[in-house]
């Protein structure tokens, strides 16, 4: 995986105007804000947000409390295991203030799993959004964890298998909201779809994210707080958005998405009743975060173009009539990635003709030299 170049980063997201800090939105109030950089935290209930003005945020990421009896708070008073019909209401008030506070072009990304016990939660709590005048967009699944690749925490027991995913709801206010997948985009598995469909070698990466954690939960328990996402979460989220500037976070924690927030070159704005400011600074402040880059894909991608390379580089050593065996015992689908590999290392004129080429072939040949 690629660490993430602090000069590209500022470039990723599209910083506009000369607002330098969260405090040219905030508007004066008597609750305590933390500032940490240019983001700030303000310390409080998100049911209301006062110090936020109408339209004036471009993206939402959260994770709300998930109603389960997790411990957020030193002194145990908060609680987080409210009867069912108590916390849809919860939600739904901070849900009509983030409708008011969200730009029209922007997005709300909410991001929540259901226990083994309260399967179905989620959805109604996505309900709760759209009650609250939200439209709903898509719903993208995050995967914490691939055929062993990844941690997360065993529920399964031996009455159901274990969970390794959960939902991110996706939000908007109006029908006019902007979204580009292409700023997240992974690379073509079937390279001869460049020119068919882009004009780069890059495409959206769907709705399935694999991002899994860096550390195991335990850990992160340790480090100081019960349920963080990735930062790798708010991060593809928000850096899908092409003109992003202010990122809010009503449900902040450890202070994830204020850490998307700063590696993407945007100001961050959290709400948390109990934030532990040395745990949200370190994490905002931590050099050490690496850009997801659906992992597993781009390996596989990677080994394939290495294995094609090999086999090109073979056959450019080899007899003319031993290219011409080799040609022929080659699968159709391999003989295209050879031809685009050809393309690729810049052998294509000296090699090409070296192969029987098939007219389908010939076609794509003529493709390629036209790109
Ligand atoms: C699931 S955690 C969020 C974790 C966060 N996504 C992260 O990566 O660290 C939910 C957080 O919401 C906070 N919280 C609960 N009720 C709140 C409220 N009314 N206003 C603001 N924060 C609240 C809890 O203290 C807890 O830290």
């Amino acid at each position: 995986m690629e660490k993430t170049d602090p000069e590209k980063k500022s470039n990723a997201t599209t910083f506009v105007g000369k607002t330098t800090n969260a405090d040219s939105i905030i508007k004066p109030t008597s609750r305590k804000v933390l500032r940490i950089d240019r983001h700030a935290i303000v310390v409080g209930s998100s049911k209301e947000m006062p110090e936020i003005p109408n339209n004036s945020i471009d993206v939402i990421v959260t994770s709300p409390p998930y109603n389960i009896g997790k411990r957020y708070d030193p002194s145990g008073e908060f609680t987080d295991k409210l009867p069912l019909g108590e916390y849809l209401d919860f939600m739904g008030t901070v849900f009509s203030e983030l409708r008011r506070i969200l730009n029209p072009r922007g997005l709300f990304f909410l991001n929540i799993g259901d226990s083994a016990r309260d399967q179905g939660k989620s959805e109604a709590v996505a309900n709760q959004a759209v009650k609250s005048g939200f439209i709903r967009v898509q719903t993208i699944i995050w995967v914490k964890s691939l055929y062993g690749k990844g941690h997360y925490t065993p529920s399964g027991k031996s009455r159901r298998l274990n969970n390794v995913w959960e939902y991110i709801f996706v939000f908007a206010k109006s029908k006019n909201y902007e979204i580009d997948p292409k700023r997240i985009g992974i690379p073509y598995a079937d390279k001869s779809n460049i020119g068919r469909y882009a004009k780069t070698d890059l495409r959206d990466p769907g709705d399935v994210w694999f991002i899994p954690y860096q550390i195991t939960t335990g850990q992160t328990i340790k480090k100081g707080h019960e349920a963080p996402f990735p930062i790798g979460l708010p991060y593809l989220c928000v850096k899908m958005m092409p003109r992003a500037r202010f990122v809010l976070d009503p449900f902040l924690g450890t202070g994830s998405t204020l850490a998307a927030a700063h590696h993407l070159g945007l100001i961050g704005i959290g709400y948390e009743l109990f934030p532990n400011t040395k745990v949200i600074k370190r994490r905002v402040l931590e050099t050490s975060f690496e850009e997801p880059q659906f992992p597993l894909i781009t390996q596989l991608e990677r080994l394939k173009t290495t294995g094609m390379e090999l086999l090109v580089r073979l056959m450019e050593q080899a007899e003319d009539d031993e290219k011409e065996k080799a040609w022929q015992t080659l699968p159709t689908v391999q003989r295209k990635q050879f031809l685009w590999a050809l393309k690729d290392l810049g052998l294509l004129e000296s090699l090409v003709d070296k192969f029987p080429l098939s007219e389908k072939e010939e076609v794509l040949v003529k493709k390629l030299r036209q790109l």
